[in-house]
């Protein structure tokens, strides 16, 4: 059945398939055809940093920037929903096309550049929605606020968010944003990870509830900078880090007639870059700060060696566009 709608849907490029893949996912609700889907086989629920999760694979963050579809796409059987990701003001984003679909080699180049509606109207969204799963929020900085005062927008993302969400991501690690990846490096991570760790614990007490939050980092970063991550998650002791994000990498992808597009490349072509970046991690962690597992994961053979090789969680964004939802139901049978 997939296969037609794919068929249908890559006649278009990638953007307007997507408006069209979510819209028509919201008409089918509305019309109760996503509670005719079957649910995925019934994992073994599991605790992650604090959080259960009634199955460990996650929708990752960029699908739904605006949280405008978590009740339709929590149908598809997902254990948890990432939203985001969000930014303190609304912004258009890159000029189009910003989004390639490199369909021989199963991949997508992507520079968005966190266009979305701003952390408000969002925040309305998901205040709209019904759904009452594990929700993560995805936050990043406006793209011109300067790096210098990065910091405050997170800051300002996070307070706005901490009541509503499961956990939270500090996204420092999108290709799109320029300078942003200097966030986890030596001159600013620290900085960055004790004011948010700081601002949580103040939170926590106001609120008298404790929300974790996560980092997301790249697949691109060298060992001594993700020496140093691996350093300060354990010294600040942060609940967890998803590994990976999109990579700025081709080598995977040679003969690709987009190659040469600016953006982040997903899907097959990143697999084992975010595998050895997940595992580098994972040596230096030794357990002690779980990982969500991402980048690649198009196979539930796949989803099966990220947890294999130490992720608590995993999550899908190209396998989902290239697969359907059920390379959803899959992974939950292979990772149960
Ligand atoms: C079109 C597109 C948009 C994305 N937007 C975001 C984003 O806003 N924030 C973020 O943290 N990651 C974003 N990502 C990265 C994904 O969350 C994920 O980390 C990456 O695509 C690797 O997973 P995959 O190979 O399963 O796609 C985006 C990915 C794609 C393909």
């Amino acid at each position: 059945m997939y296969s037609i709608i794919r068929f249908l849907l890559f006649l278009f490029n990638p953007e307007t398939a997507h408006h069209i893949a979510m819209k028509s996912l919201k008409v089918a609700d509305f019309f109760g055809l996503l509670t005719l889907l079957p649910s995925p086989k019934a994992s073994k629920p599991r605790i992650v940093f604090g959080v259960e999760f009634k199955n460990p694979v996650g929708l990752a963050a960029g699908l739904d920037k605006n949280a405008e579809y978590i009740d339709c796409l929590a149908k598809l059987g997902f254990g948890f929903i990432e939203v985001g990701t969000l930014t303190p003001r609304p912004q258009p984003g890159n000029p189009k096309p910003r989004s390639f679909r490199l369909t021989n080699e199963r991949g997508i180049i992507n520079r968005f550049g966190f266009n979305n509606i701003g952390i408000d109207k969002a925040i309305l969204n998901i205040q709209h929605s019904k759904y009452k799963g594990v929700l993560g929020i995805n936050i990043g900085k406006n793209f011109d606020t300067p790096i210098e005062e990065a910091i405050n927008d997170y800051i300002i993302c996070f307070k706005k968010t901490y009541d509503l969400a499961t956990y939270i991501v500090i996204n420092i690690s999108s290709p799109n944003t320029k300078d942003l990846r200097r966030l986890q490096g030596e001159d600013f991570f620290e900085n960055l990870i004790s004011a948010i760790k700081s601002e949580q614990n103040t939170l926590a007490k106001q609120y008298k509830k404790y929300v974790p939050f996560l980092v997301k980092v790249s697949p691109d970063g060298s060992k001594s900078e993700l020496d140093n991550i691996v350093r300060l998650l354990l010294k600040y002791n942060i609940d967890g880090v998803i590994a990976t994000n999109t990579t700025l990498a081709r080598d995977r992808v040679p003969q690709s007639y987009f190659k040469e597009e600016a953006g982040g490349l997903s899907g097959e072509p990143l697999r084992l870059r975010a595998l050895k970046t997940q595992q580098y991690l994972y040596k230096g962690l030794k357990g002690k700060v779980p990982i969500i597992g991402v980048g690649g994961i198009m196979e539930a053979a796949d989803g099966k060696e990220r947890i294999n090789q130490g992720a608590e969680l995993i999550q899908i964004y190209s396998g989902l566009i290239f697969k359907g939802y059920r390379l959803i139901h899959e992974l939950c049978e292979r990772t149960h």
